[in-house]
């Protein structure tokens, strides 16, 4: 319930992308917004002001002459009461005349009317995005602040191939969450780690620890939405990239390390989730070892780089931020590798809260104390680790 109390208009415009506008409103109403729908007559030839009804639990207008408005102002109270408006699909027609001022249907006189910010989600054809026409449009509506979402490059409902399709509404919904965010770490540089690392026994075979890289994953995207230009490190997940973040893909501890040693010195903050293997094995085969090779084969182990405790000795290294996740004892671990690790925050967990599943409970040691977090979704306590973070490195 990202959303939760965030009021928003939505704003649907004739295009075949006006169906998708039906999902993205079960979204934001599933994330805890409450939504008004206002559409244009072309939208409603796609999709009907029903369907926009039944989703949102509200009137939707489509006439700005509509009486069941009690003072006749549809567009003043729909724009006015609302935090946020935002139209998807944009059709180019719509975006030229937001763009010239015109205010010559209910939606673009709400577009003028609102006192509100903006967002637009444009949708159309590559050649009609492409033209002169609509790159004057859309320029002058970026100079006037209004926010441009996509569009995404694909396929086409007219069988072409480009830009102009309009983004997923899960990338909307994700952009709407980020809108809301407040830049606790604009202009910061963010570099973590997240998910397990892989040692290799042979060609097929490897040593690893059970991380879904869900919680590292929430942090990129959480310190993302929070303006930081975030890269993320990650051993092998299942796990889509966060929007508007960089993602490297390792394998093994020394990759992880690599990567993250090239980068540590010109980030500001350094969040390690990785669950690093311990150790790898020294003596690799090249091949896959067979079983019936005769005796069983001996591993030999070698420790595996401490990349925290590495950053941490940089001189004027980033911020570092450490994780522990323990079966039992928490405090006395998580205060002993917080104190080896030399990082002035360390978050502890207990595995059988949180591994795996979506939701965790988080304990914060720092030079303040102790700072148990109380049990919510992963989301949720990426965001508030992120506020504690701004916070301690005084950006906050
Ligand atoms: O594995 P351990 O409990 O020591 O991990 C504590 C913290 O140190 C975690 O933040 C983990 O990402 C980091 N770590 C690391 N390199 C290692 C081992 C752990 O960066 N080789």
């Amino acid at each position: 319930m990202e959303l939760k109390g965030k009021r928003i208009a939505l704003g649907v415009t004739g295009g075949i992308a006006a169906y998708k506008a039906a999902e993205l409103l079960r979204l934001l109403v599933k994330q805890g917004a409450e939504v008004r729908v206002a559409m244009t007559e072309g939208a409603a030839h796609f999709v009907t002001a029903t369907t926009f009804q039944a989703l949102s639990g509200q009137p939707v207008f489509i006439d700005q002459w509509d009486a069941r408005m009690p003072n006749a102002m549809a567009h003043i109270d729909l724009s006015r009461q609302v935090d946020l408006m935002i139209v998807a699909p944009a059709s180019a027609d719509f975006l030229a005349r937001v763009a010239n001022g015109l205010a010559d249907n209910l939606l673009t006189t709400m577009a003028l009317a609102r006192a509100c910010p903006l967002l637009v989600a444009p949708a159309m054809n590559r050649q009609m995005w492409e033209n002169p026409a609509t790159r004057r449009n859309v320029a002058r509506l970026q100079a006037d602040g209004i926010g441009l979402l996509g569009p995404a490059v694909g396929e086409q409902a007219c069988g072409e191939v480009g830009a102009g399709r309009m983004l997923e509404p899960e990338d909307i919904v994700e952009a709407v969450q980020a809108f809301f965010t407040p830049r606790l770490l604009a202009a910061k540089k963010v570099l973590l780690t997240a998910g397990p690392t892989f040692e290799a026994i042979d060609a097929v075979r490897g040593i690893t620890n059970l991380s879904s890289g869900r919680m590292g994953y929430a942090l990129a995207r959480a310190a993302r939405h929070a303006g930081a230009a975030v890269t993320l490190v990650s051993g092998p997940v299942a796990l889509p990239t966060p929007a508007g973040v960089e993602r490297i893909n390792v394998r093994s501890a020394l990759e992880m390390q690599t990567a993250v040693m090239a980068r540590a010195a010109a980030s500001d903050i350094f969040i390690a989730v990785a669950a690093v293997a311990d150790y790898r094995v020294a003596n690799v085969a090249g091949h896959k070892l067979k079983k019936d090779a005769g005796g069983i084969p001996a591993l030999e182990l070698v420790e595996n780089p401490d990349i925290l405790a590495g950053v941490a000795a940089l001189e004027n290294g980033p911020f570092c931020v450490g994780f522990a996740a323990e079966s039992h004892d928490l405090e006395k671990h998580a205060q002993a590798k917080r104190q080896k690790k030399k990082v002035p925050l360390l978050v502890g967990n207990l595995i059988q809260d949180g591994f795996g599943g979506d939701e965790n409970r988080l304990v914060l040691f720092d030079d303040h104390g102790i700072h148990p977090l109380p049990p919510a979704s992963k989301t949720t306590l990426a965001r508030q680790l992120i506020e504690h973070i701004a916070h301690l490195t005084g950006v906050a």
